[in-house]
């Protein structure tokens, strides 16, 4: 993972390098580095820093090296630890090449043992560092698309790399395989990246690169070819992508910030797919009677995706009775495949990046299966990828946790198994039309839960759960996966160990772990027979002396007199009962994380979008 960026043009290529950085440190942020021509001296200069742009930044400062050709790179590691020395760009022997990647080289243990044994020098544990030593001697021997050539064959794994270097001085070299790179065409400068984003504001001709292709980059021209030395003729697509960061808008956080802006995310994803002229099948790429014909759903996504696709499956199951299997992408892929007619098979992401989940669609693909995605980002490689997308109206989510991308799933899901069940002839419009003021409703609540408890989880909620340093989430039926979301967002920013189970999952041998040091907490739903399941498990808990914390609904009084402490939320459309929940349950564990004084944003190890698989 990690985000990669290079210019060439007619100015000096630092400022463009360190801005394309800042957009895409949701990439990761473990290290950054810049390498360019330098302008005076013509020779490769380079300068890394451990940890957060902002240290390569400080790096920079009074440091004069600029060039108009330069690249640069923020990390998210994957081999070797986070220090300097394996913060890219990586250089050569002679530090005459630097390379910046996004990706992995499976094979570079044998090709570092055999570049060591003809005497290169190593100067990091990176996979990465390889490319740099195969470009020197690949050079030294061929001209520079042959030597890329050469290497190519030699590479196993996904990548995406830039390189410069003093023997191809006026060129940045863009190579592709799995990983995504697109390049920006300017006058007479061009942008490459991992991400238009980047270079969003500066140029809206965008060449988004094909799997396979290298791609030779001067400041007028680009020279294109896929691995067999073929050249390529693209014509550069118009994108209209713009850089949104408004900033944190006086929130002490982003992720606080997307808290709060989940109504309007809400209301903006289903007027968006309400609107939409031919509804939303032509979108997803299909025909209404293919919709009609739909017999089962296949959902995939990693981490918060997943959970709003396993909430989702409620959705599809109960409002629409289309069978549904929600599947972790890292997993699908590499289990057996066993296509069925009628179906059609649907990514969650909300970056659109994600590698796992891009590798899942591009193998359904492969089998000639119809694909959609339901995603944060049109500009994405998973709705250039699919057969069909559908949008969700978050606004960029900038917060590595995610919130508000998954509340706008939800009420994306939601809305969508209203209009399959419509197409089937099992509900009329005004039904569909119902789900959308549902989901109105249910917007409006969670933000008004999280106005009513804000003041009191801040002053005394939060300092207190802070001290555990562990806890278990339970759940039933459709609150059970909303219970693995609230362990997630718990564990990914406060670093508290949260363990989730099934509620009814508790006496098989869980129950063992009550004690006072750990408190439980129990999300209840709307269904009258699972409420009272849950009603015994939350006996259960009592009668052990465990120390329990309940999310009920208005009326469940009998719950929340056998609490510790009761958080309660106006009620809902059943099935919306955990989208409702959603504000507060992430305020709760956004204050728990802010009252440990965690990074919020940026939570150690983590990347907002994980481009690896
Ligand atoms: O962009 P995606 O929705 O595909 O990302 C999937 C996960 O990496 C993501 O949801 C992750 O689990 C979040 N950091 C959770 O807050």
């Amino acid at each position: 993972m990690c985000g990669v960026v290079g210019y060439v043009g007619k100015n000096l290529s630092r400022s463009y390098v360190m801005q394309g950085l800042a957009r895409l440190e949701y990439r990761g942020y473990d290290s950054a580095g810049f390498a360019c021509l330098d302008e005076k001296t013509e020779k490769l200069g380079c300068i890394r820093a451990e940890g957060q742009l902002v240290n390569l930044v400080k790096a920079l400062e009074g440091q004069p090296l600029d060039g108009s050709v330069g690249i640069g790179h923020t990390r998210w590691s994957t081999h070797g630890v986070v220090a300097e020395r394996n913060a890219h760009p990586h250089v050569d022997c002679l530090k005459k090449i630097s390379v910046v990647h996004n990706g992995i080289i499976e094979n570079y243990q044998l090709l570092k043992e055999q570049l060591s044994k003809e005497n290169h020098l190593f100067r990091s544990e990176t996979d990465t560092e390889v490319i740099a030593h195969l470009i020197e001697k690949a050079i030294s021997q061929q001209g520079l698309l042959q030597a890329m050539l050469t290497i190519v064959k030699q590479l196993q794994g996904a990548y995406a790399f830039g390189c410069i270097g003093e023997p191809f001085k006026d060129t940045v070299v863009a190579v592709r395989k799995g990983s995504p790179l697109c390049i920006g065409i300017g006058d007479k400068e061009m942008f490459v990246a991992s991400d238009v984003l980047a270079f969003a504001g500066l140029t809206d001709q965008v060449i988004y690169l094909p799997d396979e292709t290298i791609a030779l980059v001067h400041a007028g021209f680009l020279e294109l070819y896929d691995f067999e030395g073929k050249q390529l003729f693209l014509v550069p697509q118009r994108v209209a992508v713009s850089w949104a960061n408004d900033g944190k808008n006086g929130y002490e956080h982003f992720m606080l910030k997307e808290i709060f802006e989940q109504k309007t995310g809400i209301q903006a994803t289903v007027s968006w797919l309400r609107e939409l002229e031919n509804g939303p099948w032509e979108h997803l790429g299909m025909t209404e009677t293919q919709a009609q014909e739909l017999e089962s759903l296949t959902l995939v996504g990693c981490g918060t995706s997943w959970h709003a696709a396993r909430i989702g499956q409620f959705f599809f199951e109960s409002i629409a009775k289309v069978r549904t299997s929600v599947v972790l992408a890292s997993e699908f892929r590499y289990m057996p495949f066993l296509p069925t007619g009628h179906s059609l098979y649907m990514a969650l992401s909300q970056s659109g990046e994600t590698a796992d989940t891009l590798e899942c669609l591009r193998m359904v693909k492969g089998h000639g299966c119809p694909t959609a995605v339901l995603t944060n980002v049109a500009s994405s490689s998973m709705v250039r990828e699919s057969d069909g997308y559908l949008l969700t109206k978050a606004g960029q989510e900038i917060s590595v946790a995610s919130t508000k991308a998954f509340s706008t799933q939800l009420a994306g899901l939601y809305w969508l198994a209203h209009e399959l069940a419509y197409q089937k002839g099992l509900i009329d419009r005004q039904a569909v039309e119902q789900a959308y003021d549902q989901l109105l409703v249910a917007a409006e609540i969670l933000e008004d839960s999280i106005t009513r408890y804000r003041e009191i989880i801040t002053q005394r909620y939060a300092p207190y759960y802070a001290q555990f340093d562990k806890a278990i989430f339970l759940g039933r039926s459709i609150s059970y996966p909303f219970c693995l979301e609230a362990a997630l967002k718990l564990k990914e920013i406060s670093y508290i160990f949260a363990q989730s189970y099934p509620a009814g999952e508790l006496k098989h041998g869980p129950i063992a772990l009550i004690a006072p040091d750990t408190p439980l907490f129990l999300f209840s739903t709307l269904e009258p027979v699972i409420y009272q399941k849950i009603l015994s498990n939350a006996q259960e808990i009592k009668a052990r002396h465990g120390h329990l914390v309940v999310f009920a609904f208005e009326g469940q009084d009998e719950l929340c007199q056998l609490a510790d402490l009761a958080f309660t939320v106006k009620p809902v459309a059943p099935l919306l009962a955990p989208l409702a929940m959603t504000g507060l349950m992430q305020f709760f564990v956004y204050a728990i994380a802010d009252a440990l004084g965690r990074p919020i944003d940026k939570p150690r190890h983590l990347a907002k979008s994980v481009t690896v698989e």
